[in-house]
């Protein structure tokens, strides 16, 4: 696997046997435990009406799980890599339009203005994304409001 350095060491197209392959992994495991993970969601202060922050993203099948669960959720995908920005674009797009948007780039360096968001949520992406743990903290902390939840 490459050193990306800031960027992560996670690419879909690099796992698995090959990028589908990866590809339906994901979207096996972001149904499969759903149930608990909305529970801790939950548990940590997510409620509908926010506006998250939904960070390496990727294909956009948990995107589709907050939006289907949250009727008046709004969501800010980030992802780095533009073959999975597509993939969620095309996936989200039949049936959640006007909810979320999809950012391309790399959360360590963003376009997104800062105390904007309610909530912040990274599911799976612990080793893929950035160096240590407080920098990535300190950068989702950066995007949300001052009684939001990360
Ligand atoms: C293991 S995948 C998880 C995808 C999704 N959260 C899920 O559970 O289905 C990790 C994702 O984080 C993205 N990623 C890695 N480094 C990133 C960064 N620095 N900024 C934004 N996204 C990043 C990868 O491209 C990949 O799509």
């Amino acid at each position: 696997m490459a050193d990306r350095g800031t960027e992560g060491s996670y690419k879909a197209s690099e796992m698995n046997t090959n990028v589908e392959a990866e590809i339906e992994r994901l979207r096996q495991q972001a149904l499969w435990g759903w149930d608990k993970e909305l529970r801790n969601l939950q548990w940590f202060g997510l409620q509908d009406g926010m506006a998250l922050l939904e960070v390496g993203s990727g294909p956009g099948f948990i995107t589709a799980q907050l939006l289907d669960t949250f009727p008046s959720l709004h969501v800010t995908c980030l992802e780095i890599d533009p073959e999975m920005v597509e993939r969620a674009q095309s996936y989200l797009a039949t049936k959640h339009s006007g909810r979320y948007e999809i950012v391309q780039g790399n959360v360590m360096d963003m376009p997104l203005a800062d105390d904007s968001l309610d909530f912040a949520y990274a599911k799976s992406c612990s080793s893929s994304i950035c160096p240590t743990r407080w920098a990535r903290c300190e950068r989702y902390a950066a995007f949300l409001s001052p009684a939001a939840s990360w």
